[in-house]
């Protein structure tokens, strides 16, 4: 086992770690800065991002809109203090990324174009066609490797946060390549290493999102907040749940059902496909669940109509879109609609952070989706989440490095580190029970799509904690049969599974105590919003019987709830 020490280690290498990084770098060039990631980075989920960036480039748009439709889209139960901020900052991220090669979308007269998303009363998403991640990443990454003092440790999984009298002092991490265990030394570390949303079967995300920042920051101590909010995105593509960007939409796409009907027209009159997503995913699902849905092989489907928009602009603005859907889903949409239904995408919850990024830990920042700030409250509006991870990834750079600068490395027990190798090695790849791991997968996966989906019922929910429960006993008893040590995908899967079952059982329990129907938390059980008792976060934090329910209060500054309507 090595040990390496840096000032600052990020661990997570998508849209918000690189960020970090570079902010990091910008602010001392003596400052000794690793990334560590499972993946190249330029292979991140952020890559999948498509529709846009959301930020304020016009003179008839304006601060205060954008944060009011961002607090709206979040029932309420956004920080308005983080929002004020993150709204005032984006801007600045947008014309930065232009500097660095972000290829943007222009105007014919050449400026930044944008283009309309839903919740959000002016146009205000920047994109690069429909690949807006893919071409931020490749800008970032472009100029973070340009730094002497910025170390890549790509393909290295991280596995637990090393935390001393409250401070986060390193981790451990093993390389894939040989398998070994290594720990790290740090000042400061930051999180950054997105969603969890894998923990369903139905999901816009990539295999590899795993939610394992949260998970290791969870079991270190910081509490994750407002876990209960997952947001279902309307257009998962229909069979594989690949995501289809609500760009779709913005450029003027239809949801149409079996009848061929507009149906949004009884669901939200007002803005109709341009509503926020939680609503369309009500009503899509209340389409589906009433009848009104096209049947597949697949399962029933809604359709997305793209055919009046016309080949030459489905081709300038949304290629990606039309090579998946001919590639994935066997339709081309100049023809014929996309076959789409809702798909997990998005975890509102995350490790607990504020307007600094710092987390409850000293010396550890969260930021991007892994962190919860909280910008989006109850239901996050499209593309405010690439910009949430440059405008925080960039706080989360220079909080850690100005804490790294005042603050000198701290020692750490050499039993916990032996602790954390015996886990893995002993614990997990060791393990000689009966149980497999992608059956055991595969059974939460189920289990979230069936009972914690996006209708919810106190019953359901208490069946589902039982079951979560009953499977992390039968992972005790697994057998990774591939006992290998170099690049094991059997191992490290099962470390994420290891991870995702805490982050389910925390997303159940915190959905089960939340009584109240609020952004994407529907329970059909509490079908109204109720500010008197629930206009407040979540925290749960990790105890060996179970998670640990505690509640604080939503920061208020200009924005009184009101009915939400659309
Ligand atoms: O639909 C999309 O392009 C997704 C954007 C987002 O989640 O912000």
């Amino acid at each position: 086992m090595e040990k390496y020490v840096h000032d600052i280690v990020i661990v997570g290498a998508g849209l918000a770690g690189l960020r970090a990084a570079v902010a990091a770098a910008e602010f001392g060039e003596k400052l000794d800065i690793a990334v560590i990631s499972k993946l190249h980075p330029i292979r991140s989920h952020s890559v999948c991002a498509q529709g846009g960036t959301a930020a304020v480039m016009r003179e008839k748009d304006s601060f205060d809109l954008h944060a009011w439709d961002t607090v709206k889209g979040a029932d309420f139960l956004a920080d308005q203090d983080v929002v004020e901020f993150f709204v005032r900052q984006a801007p600045k991220e947008i014309v930065k990324m232009e500097h660095w090669g972000c290829p943007w979308s222009r105007t014919p007269d050449g400026k930044i174009d944008q283009r309309p998303f839903g919740g959000h009363t002016y146009p205000r998403a920047c994109f690069a066609a429909d690949m807006t991640g893919f071409h931020e990443m490749h800008a970032l990454y472009g100029k973070a490797i340009t730094y002497d003092n910025v170390r890549f440790y790509d393909e290295w999984f991280a596995t637990s946060l090393i935390v001393e009298d409250n401070s986060a002092v390193g981790l451990t991490a093993i390389e894939l390549k040989t398998g070994e265990i290594h720990v790290f030394q740090a000042k400061s570390v930051i999180m950054a290493t997105g969603g969890h949303e894998r923990i369903y079967e139905f999901t816009t995300f990539s295999h590899t999102t795993t939610g394992d920042g949260m998970a290791m920051a969870y079991r270190a101590g910081a509490p994750l907040m407002d876990m209960e909010f997952v947001q279902f995105h309307p257009t998962g593509l229909v069979p594989s749940g690949v995501l289809i960007t609500e760009g779709a939409r913005g450029e003027g796409g239809y949801l149409i059902n079996v009848n061929g009907e507009r149906f949004l027209k009884r669901y939200a009159p007002e803005k109709m496909e341009l509503a926020p997503r939680d609503v369309i995913s009500r009503a899509e699902q209340t389409e589906i669940l009433e009848g009104r849905a096209f049947t597949s092989p697949y399962g029933p489907y809604i359709a997305l109509d793209l055919r009046h928009l016309g080949e030459e602009k489905i081709n300038e603005r949304l290629p990606l879109i039309r090579d998946v859907a001919i590639k994935l889903g066997g339709v081309d949409p100049v023809k014929e609609p996309i076959p789409i239904r809702p798909a997990a995408h998005y975890s509102m919850g995350g490790i607990k952070a504020n307007i600094k990024t710092e987390t409850p830990i000293r010396g550890l920042y969260a930021a991007g989706e892994c962190s919860c700030l909280s910008v989006h409250g109850a239901n996050r509006l499209g593309t405010n989440s690439t910009a949430e991870c440059l405008v925080f990834g960039a706080v989360a750079g220079e909080e850690a490095a100005k804490h790294a600068t005042s603050t000198s490395f701290h020692e750490f027990s050499q039993e916990k580190v032996l602790a954390e190798e015996k886990r893995v090695f002993d614990g997990i790849l060791g393990s000689e029970g009966s149980e497999r791991v992608p059956q055991l997968r595969d059974e939460m996966r189920r289990l979230m799509n069936t009972k914690v989906w996006i209708f919810r019922k106190g019953d359901d929910l208490e069946s589902a904690l039982k079951e979560v429960r009953e499977l992390e006993k039968r992972f005790k008893n697994i057998k990774v049969e591939d006992k290998g040590r170099a690049f094991n995908t059997g191992f490290t899967a099962a470390l994420q599974l290891d991870f995702m079952l805490d982050l389910a059982e925390v997303t159940i329990m915190c959905a089960l105590a939340r009584t109240e129907s609020r952004g994407a938390h529907s329970r059909l059980d509490y079908p109204k919003r109720d500010d008197e008792k629930w206009l407040v976060h979540t925290l749960a934090y990790y105890t060996a019987e179970g998670p640990r329910l505690e509640y604080v209060p939503v920061t208020i500054t200009k924005w009184q709830p009101t009915a939400r309507k659309y």
